[in-house]
């Protein structure tokens, strides 16, 4: 057994709490990671000084990283708001195959189902280069969590970026209490079986490290024992959600995250995205909405969404001049090829419906591909209609963040292949990603549906987002670690 630290908890995720930067007048800037997720562990880590560990993503936090003793931040003098924060410099060659060219290419391929099969995946020789890199990334985090944890702490190590993590733990430290969450969604045997076997296998055994392997949804965690069960052959309990490999027994959890409201309320009323609302009120006058906000990214099936409103305004034609699309599809993950042609499309499509319906003083679509967080907070709030039709998504918290927000009791028309679905139901319009003429129709649904009706909808919509506030979500999997 390796040597052990002293923290009793230890969270390992690929992005820190915190960010470093560049600011004014060259000077090096910190800032705290955005969003309730980031809130919840913070605190949750606060409480028992805890330790997060996390990659450098840049140059700027390599050299960081390098000068903190040992990684950690704040003894270099970052101010990381009491948190405890270990940065990994991982050498830059490392970290981008391991983040662009397996981690958000490979894996997140595989899992939301986005692979053209008849061209992609290859895996070649170079490709494996890449995947002995994920090895490697994964390993450096095994390795740092290995030498802070204190005997039997508990280790939380989220997503798809550190899958080999908690086998290559627990190979050091047998004492420990480690879980894994899988933030996306879990692809079906069928497509799980397009990677090479061997890695298949390394995959699911290194999950398998871990005690608990939580999901957002039932759909995940089932598709992810039907897996051990295929490629391992391992003693799979479906009902009780458990795998018995290796002698031990490994169970799975359904722990849906939701949001946190309050924070989320605050954010939406800073005086920048009261500026953003003013805008958009002035260009869209008492139009009616249909809002969207989603990372520029493949899974979130932007373009088929703007496909969707054209057809609602080519056969619906009473809605010509009366509502707008108002869609922030903010920049990601623009290293790899596929994202930045992703993004043409998207540009694309809105352009080919300004050019069909436009009119001097009607703009059928305000596509913002830039990133304006205010701005995108603002349009949940004007949302009569809020869009969220991913081709799989592991929960989606827009879908939350804009019921929480519309001013307007949205309805929701949402993608059945959607974690969120399991707990909106039919209070959401649900859809078929896929299928344009049916997202067209819902868009026409939700737009006509009595105000009595949609508040319904919403107030059960506004409960069901806010079920499990991202603390609540974060204790409950470290409970799940004492059963
Ligand atoms: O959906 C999985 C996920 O890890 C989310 O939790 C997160 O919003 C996103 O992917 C992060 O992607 P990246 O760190 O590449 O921007």
């Amino acid at each position: 057994m390796a040597a052990s630290g002293s923290r009793s908890l230890l969270v390992a995720a690929n992005r820190g709490p915190v960010s470093i930067s560049a600011g004014a007048a060259g000077r090096e800037e910190v800032r705290r990671g955005g969003g309730g997720l980031v809130s919840g562990m913070v605190s949750a880590l606060s409480e028992v000084g805890g330790l997060w560990v996390c990659a450098a993503l840049n140059d700027r936090e390599r050299a960081a990283a390098r000068r903190a003793p040992d990684g950690h931040l704040a003894e270099a003098g970052y101010d990381t708001g009491g948190l405890d924060v270990r940065m990994l410099p991982l050498d830059p060659s490392t970290f981008a195959r391991a983040y662009n060219g397996i981690a958000n290419s490979t894996i997140w391929f595989i899992q939301h189902l986005l692979y053209d099969s008849a061209n992609t995946p290859v895996f070649d020789a170079g490709w494996r280069r890449l995947w002995a890199a994920y090895e490697r990334y994964n390993r450096t985090f095994a390795d740092a969590l290995a030498a802070e944890a204190a005997p039997g702490a508990k280790v939380m190590v989220q997503d798809y970026h550190l899958n080999l993590v908690p086998r290559q733990l627990r190979e050091q430290r047998d004492d420990l209490h480690i879980a894994h969450f899988t933030h996306t969604p879990w692809a079906p045997p069928e497509q799980f079986g397009m990677l090479p076997t061997a890695v298949a296998r390394e995959i699911l055994t290194g999950l398998l490290g871990a005690d608990h392997v939580g999901f957002h949804s039932r759909r995940w965690s089932e598709a992810f024992l039907r897996c051990c069960g295929r490629f391992l052959d391992a003693d799979v309990d479906l009902a009780a959600g458990t795998v018995r490999w290796d002698g031990r027994t490994v169970r799975t959890g359904v722990h849906p995250l939701g949001t946190a409201a309050d924070e989320i309320r605050a954010k939406a009323h800073d005086e920048d995205a009261e500026a953003g609302l003013a805008h958009l009120r002035e260009v869209i006058g008492d139009r009616k909405v249909i809002s969207r906000v989603d990372r520029t990214e493949l899974s979130k099936n932007i373009v088929r969404g703007l496909l969707a409103y054209r057809e609602l305004l080519r056969f619906r034609p009473e809605w010509r001049g009366q509502v707008v699309h108002v869609a922030y599809a903010y920049p990601s993950r623009t290293d790899i090829p596929e994202y930045r042609e992703y993004t043409a499309s998207v540009q694309r499509a809105g352009r080919e419906i300004e050019q069909e319906f436009g009119t001097d003083d009607w703009d059928p679509v305000l596509l913002d591909v830039a990133n304006d967080y205010p701005g995108s907070l603002a349009a949940l709030r004007l949302a009569d209609v809020l869009l969220v039709n991913p081709v799989r998504d592991g929960m989606n918290l827009v879908a939350e963040e804009g019921v929480v927000l519309s001013e307007h009791d949205c309805a929701v028309v949402l993608s059945r292949e959607a974690g969120i679905a399991d707990q909106y139901g039919q209070d959401a319009l649900l859809v078929n990603p896929y299928d344009v003429t049916e997202t067209a129709e819902a868009l026409h649904a939700a737009l006509s549906m009595p105000a009595a009706e949609r508040q319904e909808r919403w107030k059960r919509l506004l409960s069901a987002a806010t079920a499990l506030p991202p603390a609540d979500w974060f204790r409950q999997q470290l409970d799940a670690l004492d059963t």
